[in-house]
């Protein structure tokens, strides 16, 4: 082997390398509890593959059934709570509306969508009142046990009821990622709650196509 060939070698193998640990840093690391759901056999691709589906729910605020199918065509950025979230879901839900925002005019609209892990609580009248808490444009979907359990599946969201003993209610722990679904109603991009409103402005740019311009 010649020098050349070595060296030619030796930065194909970089390449690889580079290759493989930004795809690591990108996918598994941003969303180890989704792969987990999924199961440590599929990769990034499958994962994306498999987010996102059919479900059939109320839209709190119109009295409307709605179904996948019906978003079609519109960017959705989907986030899984419930009202009686003490902060995370509501400082989460802020984030979301501030993101939009800083997206400006120039941008595909994308709608935010909440949809509840808690639908006994979470019944129309009270789902609608408190999205207009956060803004006009933010979609709250719920439904009966079995269709929010569709969705809850369909997003591969994690929920897990957690009785409080004092007074007899329940928190709920779920995951708290952000799916930006594009107009076909694909996975464009998971965003993790961690992030900043301009850092979900940027991600949510970047996975639209447009340059960030904020
Ligand atoms: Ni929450």
């Amino acid at each position: 082997m010649t020098r050349n060939h070595r060296l030619t070698g030796l930065l194909l193998v970089a390449l690889a390398l580079l290759g493989a640990a930004t795809a690591l840093i990108a996918w598994p690391n941003r969303m180890p509890g989704v792969l987990a759901a999924i199961g440590a056999a599929s990769g990034p691709a499958d994962a994306a593959a498999a987010i996102g589906g059919p479900f059939t729910l109320l839209d709190a605020t119109t009295g409307k059934i709605v179904t996948a199918a019906d978003f079609r065509g519109r960017w959705l950025l989907v986030y899984f709570g419930y009202t009686f979230c003490p902060d995370v879901c509501p400082t989460d839900l802020q984030k979301m509306v501030r993101a939009l925002g800083l997206l400006g005019e120039a941008r595909p609209e994308v709608t935010p969508v909440f949809i509840t892990v808690d639908p006994a609580r979470d019944r129309a009248p009270v789902m609608a009142r408190y999205v207009a808490l956060f803004s006009p444009d933010l979609v709250g979907l719920t439904g009966s046990e079995a269709a929010v359990d569709q969705a809850v599946r369909a997003y591969r969201v994690y929920v897990e009821k957690q009785p409080v003993p004092a007074g007899g209610g329940y928190l709920i722990n779920h995951s708290a990622f952000m799916y930006l679904m594009n107009p076909q109603g694909k996975l464009a991009a998971i965003l993790a709650p961690d992030l900043t409103a301009k850092g979900l402005a940027s991600r949510i740019a970047r996975a639209i196509g447009q340059p960030a311009g904020f």
